[in-house]
Order: C-alpha cells, then structure tokens, then sequence
C-alpha cells in the first residue's frame, strides 16, 4: 500500500517538477533536476521519521545512530528510484511520439575522396548522436567477410571504380530500416551517381521523407593525394588517422622519417591500423574521374530544393570541424 502511494506521489511530483522547470528554466536538464529533487525531499521525509522515532528513544535514552542513517537512506533510493522509473517511462513515450510524427534528419557528406568525409562524419554523430552509414566501409566488411556481394565488389574497389548502383542501392535501403536511424542518418560515401541519388529520392518518398541537409566539402584537388597515400584506418570503426595530420598518439618513426607500421595503432583501442588497397597514386586518379564525371553532377539535383551547404574542406581538421558544426545550426 504504502509502495503504492510513494510511487504515486513521486510520478505526480515529477511530472509537476519536470514541466515547472522547463518552462521556468529551459536548458535545465530536467530529468537530472527533479531525480534530485526528489532524492533529497525522500531523504529528508526519511530523516524527519527517524529523528522522530530518534526523539521518543531519546525520551528513553536509547539513540539509534545506525537507524537514523539507513532510514535516511532508504527513503532517498526510495524517491531516486520511483522517480527515475516514471521518467524514464516519460522519455520512451516523447521518443515513439518523435518517431510518428517528426521527420528523420538525413544527411549526406559529399566530397572527393580524401575531402573530409571519414573525418567529419564522427564530430556529427558525436553532435546530434545519428549514425554514419558509409557504404565503403560496408563493401570493405562485405569484401572481408567473402560474402557474394564482397566477391562481386574487390576487384572493382581495388582498382578505384565504382560498384554497380544495384548492390549499393540493396545495402543502403535495409541499412535504413534499422533502430539506430529512427531519428535520421548520415549518408557518407552515398549517392555517388544520378541513378543512386534517384532511387534514394523514390526510398524516402514513400514514407514521406526527403534529404535535409547534403553538407559538399570544397577541397583542391592538389592537396587530396597527400592525404590519401598518407592515410591509415582502423578497421572496426572506420576513425582514420593520417602520418602528418592526424597521427595515431603511438606512432614513431623510422630513420628516414616514415611510419613504422607495427607503431600504428588505434588511440582508443590500441589494435593494429591499415592501409587501404586503394589509396595509392594511380587509384586514386580514377577515383576522382569518376568523382568529377560521375558524382559531381548529383549536387545540381539536390541545389534546387536549397538543401546544399557547402564547406571549405581545405583548412585544418579543427577549423573544418568548426565550420561543419555551424553548418548544421543553419
Ligand atoms: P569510400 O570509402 O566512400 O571512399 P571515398 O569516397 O573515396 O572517400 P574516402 O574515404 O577516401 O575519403 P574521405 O572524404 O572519407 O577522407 P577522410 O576523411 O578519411 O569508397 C571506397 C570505394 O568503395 C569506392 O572507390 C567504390 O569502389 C566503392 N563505393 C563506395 N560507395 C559506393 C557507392 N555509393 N557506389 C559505388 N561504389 C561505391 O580523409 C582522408 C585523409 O585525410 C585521412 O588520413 C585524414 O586524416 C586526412 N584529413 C581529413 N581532413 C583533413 C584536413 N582538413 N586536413 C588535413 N588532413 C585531413
């Protein structure tokens, strides 16, 4: 009976105190705020009944220290953890309420290869928590694993051509069907033809959804080889380091100056990190005929719907970062 009361009594409480604060004080982070609320008014309900039983011992000297503690106690995990549970009931609802009646964000990061893309894509996820669905990194997997669509995607890959626009288009529309993209996505690496940017239109229009935001990185195409052939990546994760731009914190060098590989390793994970098939020279120049031929033309497609931002991707790491954050408030 009295579970139930207490479980009452802080669901109102809380519901009162979270929608009093953010209106009163917008920002406030309101599930923090009443949980704490709630915890100290528990607590001091729990020392207001021990100091009382604590009274009428003491009319028969007969102090109980150690009550008066665990009642205390109790009555604040008592409040934290009603608390918590309706609030955490209130989050699930706003969030299925999110899902039915908002729009997802979906992103696309557009650029040569080496302008940014891998780099950027984590500072936004990190940013607005979506996911960063690259459909290279998925063909490594694919080519990796040995799965068919692997087989059919290496020799093309290595050689710096473009997978058919079937096998691409297949990854991508179940990739969106997944949890992790009930709020939106970051498209990095796709479309990179007309046909794909076409069929990603027809995909979303059937759930009454569209593009929001193609973020194009500007970079000279000069300045593209060097960081290619000096990149390096980890595998799981996709985070990609560079000799002199992004060094990995356990990298040395040799005696003439280039990178000893058994040094190069993930700052967070400390597993080994590669060297992609086709960053070298000469691949990376028929990647970027097709960027120019093939992909470039996909911008004009997007530009009349006024969803194009582009950013200087030519600057450092940070200074883009910057610029890509800003981008996103606009
Ligand atoms: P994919 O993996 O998508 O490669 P890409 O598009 O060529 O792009 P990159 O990953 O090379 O460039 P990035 O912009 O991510 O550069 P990063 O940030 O790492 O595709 C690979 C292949 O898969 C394709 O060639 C194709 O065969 C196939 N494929 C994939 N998608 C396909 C599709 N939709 N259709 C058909 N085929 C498809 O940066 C590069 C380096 O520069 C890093 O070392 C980084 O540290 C450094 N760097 C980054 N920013 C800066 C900066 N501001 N200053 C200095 N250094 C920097």
């Amino acid at each position: 009976m009295w579970q139930q009361g207490a479980r009452r009594f802080s669901a109102r409480f809380c519901r009162r105190f979270s929608s009093t604060i953010a209106t009163s004080a917008p920002g406030v982070n309101t599930r923090v705020a009443a949980t704490t609320v709630a915890t100290v008014s528990a607590a001091s309900g729990g020392l207001w009944l021990a100091s009382r039983q604590q009274e009428s011992k003491s009319a028969r000297c007969d102090a109980d220290p150690v009550a008066l503690g665990a009642a205390a106690l109790g009555g604040a995990a008592l409040g934290a953890g009603a608390c918590w549970y309706h609030l955490n009931g209130q989050i699930k609802a706003e969030k299925e309420r999110r899902s039915k009646y908002w729009p997802r964000k979906i992103m696309m990061l557009f650029g040569a290869p080496g302008a940014g893309k891998g780099t950027q894509g984590p500072k936004i996820t990190e940013e607005l928590g979506l996911p960063q669905l690259s459909t290279g990194d998925m063909l490594r997997e694919a080519v990796a694993a040995g799965t068919p669509v692997g087989k059919q995607a290496k020799a093309v890959m290595e050689s710096g051509g473009l997978v058919s626009d079937d096998i691409v288009i297949g990854i991508i529309s179940e990739r969106i069907k997944q949890d992790d993209c009930s709020d939106g996505f970051i498209l990095d690496g796709f479309p990179r033809t007309l046909e794909q940017a076409k069929a990603l239109d027809k995909l979303l229009t059937v759930s009454g959804e569209s593009v929001s935001l193609v973020m194009a990185f500007d970079v000279d195409g000069s300045i593209l080889e060097e960081r290619i052939c000096g990149r390096w990546m980890h595998k799981s994760s996709g985070r990609s380091y560079h000799v002199k731009y992004a060094p990995p914190r356990a990298m040395k060098l040799d005696a003439n100056g280039k990178p000893i590989p058994s040094t190069m390793k993930d700052d967070q994970t400390g597993e080994p990190l590669f060297q992609r098939s086709d960053d070298t020279a000469e691949a990376l120049s028929k990647r970027l005929k097709s960027y120019y031929g093939t992909t470039v033309p996909i911008l004009d497609h997007y530009a009349p719907h006024g969803i194009v931002k582009k950013v200087d991707g030519g600057r450092s790491i940070g200074e883009v970062t910057n610029s890509v954050l800003a981008a996103l408030k606009m």
